[in-house]
């Protein structure tokens, strides 16, 4: 094939599109294995009603987590120890473990844990109506 300015630029176009693509892959990857693992317990069901809920929303772990953690690399070791062994030595949430019972195991590869942490580190996850406020009232707005 004669290479043409045009074929250039198509090469181009289809490897920055495959780049793309990759890029938005392993963050929907790590949503999907949110919603597949985590979910359940950690999602909306029961809102801020803490006598509905099994676990604290995903959003209120991200923020313990990232008070102690805010470097990503250490914020995504930190989770996916916890995601393979629960210690309560190490919990960051102790009133959790008293009112809902330490977290059970969850049997998933230590590499999906790692992009399920890298994606509640990036902070666009499950937030029950009333998170802001719940929050605010509780740890203090300022
Ligand atoms: C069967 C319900 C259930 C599932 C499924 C579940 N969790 Fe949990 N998780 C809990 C409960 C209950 C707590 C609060 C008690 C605690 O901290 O152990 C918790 C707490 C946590 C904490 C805070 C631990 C601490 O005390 O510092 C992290 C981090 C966490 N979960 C991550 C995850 C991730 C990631 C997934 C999916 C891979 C997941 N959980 C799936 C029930 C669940």
């Amino acid at each position: 094939m004669k290479i043409t300015k045009s074929s250039l630029l198509l090469a181009f176009i289809l490897f920055s599109q495959a780049s793309l693509a990759s890029d938005g892959g392993t963050e929907s990857e790590g949503k999907a294995l949110y919603n597949t693992h985590c979910s359940s317990c950690h999602g909306n069901t029961g809102g801020m009603d803490m006598n509905k809920r099994v676990a604290p929303p995903i959003i209120a772990v991200r923020m313990h987590y990232i008070g102690s953690y805010p470097d990503k690399d250490a914020f995504v070791l930190a989770i996916a120890q916890w995601v393979e062994k629960q210690d309560a030595s190490q919990s960051l949430m102790r009133g959790a473990i008293r009112r809902f019972n330490i977290m059970p195991p969850i049997s998933i590869a230590q590499s999906d844990a790692e992009k399920i942490a890298a994606y509640i580190f990036e902070g666009d996850v499950e937030r029950p109506d009333g998170f802001d406020k719940h929050f605010n009232e509780r740890h203090g707005a300022n």
